[in-house]
């Protein structure tokens, strides 16, 4: 072995070695500024799982609005419903697929209204009553019976003095 050469050679796979130490540790620093922008940051790439924890934290951060528990004229303002014997049960049982709203500008006899849950029953998926259906079904045709009073007869043509538009 020549000594000049080999230590030529020697020289040059020290310079390799050298560049290739360099070259290697900018990814290794590259790498560790990485991991610190992750543990600072959270991942920079768009992942589902911190999106949907996002979403299912926000209502719970979100101030609830009270419940509006006011009343005008006997009408319980957020369900539309009257306050009267049986209300709370009615609110419990019958307010949470539908606004009280659409139960009260209904208006049936107690047959009526029991026809009306059964069909419920049957087709929505609402829930055996038990013991608050007689209450249930107290209230409803106590404060939302048929009303006679105030609507005007069915007409009848032949007693009516039609007149003719223009004359
Ligand atoms: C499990 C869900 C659910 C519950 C609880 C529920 N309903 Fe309903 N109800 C429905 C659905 C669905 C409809 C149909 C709504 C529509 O047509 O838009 C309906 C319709 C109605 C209607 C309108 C019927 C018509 O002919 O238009 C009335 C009145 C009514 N419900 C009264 C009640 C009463 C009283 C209670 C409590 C005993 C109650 N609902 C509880 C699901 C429910």
């Amino acid at each position: 072995m020549e000594k000049p050469n080999g230590i030529q050679d020697y020289d040059k796979l020290l310079r390799s070695l050298y560049r290739a130490i360099v070259f290697l540790s900018s990814f290794v620093v590259i790498l560790a500024l990485g991991a610190i922008y992750y543990a600072l940051a959270g991942s920079p790439f768009p992942s589902d799982q911190p999106a949907a924890a996002v979403q299912n934290e926000a209502p719970a951060r979100r101030p609830r609005p009270a419940a509006d528990e006011r009343i005008e004229g006997g009408i319980h303002l957020a369900t539309g419903l009257r306050v009267a014997e049986g209300f709370e049960t009615v609110r419990a049982n019958c307010t949470g697929c539908h606004s009280g709203r659409l139960i009260a500008q209904n208006r049936a006899t107690r047959d009526g209204w029991q026809e009306m849950i059964r069909w419920m029953q049957r087709t929505q998926g609402l829930w055996q009553l038990g013991r608050n259906e007689p209450v249930i079904l107290d209230y409803l045709a106590t404060n939302y019976a048929p009303e006679e009073i105030g609507r005007r007869a069915n007409l009848d043509v032949e007693a009516i003095e039609w007149y003719i538009l223009g004359e």
